[in-house]
C-alpha cells in the first residue's frame, strides 16, 4: 500500500533554475511546496548553462523570434532584482557581472552577416553599436587584429548559473520549501475522470513507490518533461532534447583575458569574476545522448582561438554536456495544459537562465489566481501543442485559458 505524506499546495517536478525559482517565489507568496527531483538540485541542465543574459545579441528573425525577444527582454529587466533578492534571502553571491556582450567578425563573410544583424536590430529599436576592430580592441585588446566588425550590446549581461542554484536551493530551504532530491515522479496521479491532477506517485528514498497528492503540479523537467508517465497523450506537450557540450577554461595568471561576454559565428565565451571562462555551445540533435565528443569541442576551440588568440594559454578545467529542452518552436511553454491543475514551465531552450526570473512571475500569478492573463502568455500556451488545442470547438480560446488557476 502505498504510503501519503503531508499534502502540498503544489509540486514541482524538477529542480533546476526554473524549478527552484518557481518555488522560491511560490513558498515567498505563501503556498506549500513540495520539490521532487530525481537526481541533486542544480546538477542538470542548469549545471552545464553558462548564463548568458542576452536578448540582444540572440535575437533571431522571424514569428518566434520575436516572442523570444519580447520574453527575454521583460526577464533580462527583472533579472537585477531577481539577483539582489536571491543574495539578500541566502546570503550568498550569485555571479551577476554587468559587462555587456561584443558579437565578433572574424573575416568579411562575417562582418556581412553581422552588418545585416545590426540592421535587424536597428529595426527592432534595440540598442547597440557597431565597433571598428581598433574600437572593439580598445574595449577587449585580447580579441585577434585580424578580426572586422564587432557589435557591442551594452545591456546583455551574465550571471554563474551554478551560485544561482546554490543561492536558489538555499533560499528555497530557509523560505520552507520541501526539497526531495534523488526522488523520481514515476508518475502523475488523475482523479477518476482523468481530467484532474490528483498528485503524483514517487520513489521513495527506500526504493519504494509512494503517493504524493496535491491539487496542482508545475512540470520544469527540463528536456525529461515531455516524458511523464501517466499523463493522458492529449495532454502531453512535446519536449525534445538538444544537446550541448561546453568547456570551463581557466586563466593561471587570474582574470583580465577579457571583460565582457564575446560571441562569435558558432559559440561564446563568458567570462566569470575570478579568472575563468565558458567556452560554448554545440547545438546537437542527438536525442538524450551525453557523451562529449571530439569534433564540437575541436570546432570551439578552434573558433574560440582564432577570435581570442590568448585562450590557447588557458587550462581545460572541465568539459560537460547538457541536454536544453526545446519544444518544436523552441518557445517555451508556460501556462496550463488541457490536464486541470497540471502547469507546464519548461521547453526553455537556449534561454533557461535568462526567462528564469520571468517564468517564476508567470507562473506564481497562475498559482497564486491572481491579476489580469498576462499578455505574453498565450504565446507561451502549451495548447499550442496539445491535441485538445487542435479540436475544434474543444474550450475556451488560448487567451482566455491561459491565466487560470
Ligand atoms: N544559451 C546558450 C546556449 O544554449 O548555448
Amino acid at each position: 500500500m502505498a504510503q501519503r505524506t503531508q499534502r502540498p499546495d503544489v509540486i514541482i517536478i524538477g529542480a533546476g533554475i526554473i524549478g527552484l525559482s518557481v518555488a522560491w517565489q511560490a513558498c515567498r507568496r505563501g503556498l506549500a511546496v513540495t520539490v521532487l527531483e530525481r537526481g541533486e538540485a542544480g546538477r542538470g541542465t542548469s549545471h552545464v548553462a553558462a548564463g548568458m543574459l542576452a536578448p540582444v545579441a540572440e535575437a533571431e528573425f522571424g514569428e518566434d523570434g520575436r516572442r523570444l525577444l519580447e520574453l527575454g527582454l521583460r526577464s533580462a529587466d527583472l533579472w537585477p532584482a531577481f539577483a539582489a533578492e536571491l543574495q539578500a534571502a541566502a546570503g550568498v553571491e550569485v555571479g551577476l557581472m554587468r559587462t555587456g556582450t561584443l558579437l565578433v567578425a572574424r573575416d568579411e563573410d562575417e562582418a556581412r552577416e553581422l552588418d545585416r544583424q545590426a540592421a535587424f536590430r536597428d529595426s527592432l529599436g534595440l540598442a547597440t553599436s557597431r565597433l571598428r576592430p581598433s574600437e572593439a580592441r580598445e574595449r577587449e585588446p585580447a580579441l585577434a587584429p585580424t578580426m572586422r566588425l564587432a557589435l557591442e550590446a551594452s545591456d546583455d549581461h551574465s550571471v554563474d548559473p551554478r551560485m544561482v542554484l546554490a543561492a536558489l536551493r538555499q533560499a528555497c530551504l530557509q523560505a520552507g520549501v520541501e526539497l526531495r532530491e534523488r526522488t523520481p515522479v514515476l508518475r502523475l496521479a488523475l482523479d477518476a475522470a482523468g481530467r484532474q491532477l490528483a498528485g503524483v506517485e514517487l520513489q521513495g528514498a527506500d526504493g519504494s513507490r509512494r503517493s504524493l497528492a496535491a491539487p496542482r503540479a508545475v512540470i520544469a523537467a527540463g528536456a525529461w518533461s515531455g516524458q511523464l508517465d501517466g499523463l493522458p497523450a492529449a495532454a502531453r506537450v512535446p519536449v525534445r532534447p538538444v544537446k550541448g557540450q561546453i568547456l570551463r577554461l581557466r586563466d593561471p595568471s587570474g582574470p583580465g583575458l577579457l571583460r565582457r561576454v564575446v560571441r562569435f559565428g558558432g559559440g561564446y565565451l563568458v567570462p566569470r569574476a575570478d579568472g575563468s571562462y565558458v567556452l560554448g555551445a554545440t547545438v546537437e540533435e542527438r536525442g538524450f545522448e551525453l557523451r562529449p565528443a571530439v569534433g564540437g569541442t575541436y570546432e570551439l576551440l578552434r573558433d574560440a582561438h582564432e577570435t581570442v588568440p590568448g585562450v590557447s594559454e588557458l587550462e581545460i578545467e572541465e568539459l560537460c554536456v547538457g541536454l536544453r529542452p526545446g519544444t518544436p518552436d523552441n518557445v517555451p511553454v508556460i501556462g496550463h495544459g488541457s490536464l486541470e491543475g497540471l502547469i507546464w514551465a519548461t521547453g526553455h531552450h537556449r534561454n533557461g537562465i535568462l526567462l528564469a526570473p520571468l517564468t517564476a512571475a508567470l507562473v506564481v500569478e497562475m498559482l497564486a489566481g491572481e491579476g489580469p492573463v498576462d499578455p505574453l502568455l498565450p504565446a507561451c500556451s502549451p495548447r499550442r501543442f496539445t491535441a485538445a488545442a487542435a479540436r475544434p470547438g474543444s474550450g475556451q480560446p488560448v487567451a482566455a485559458q491561459a491565466g487560470r488557476s
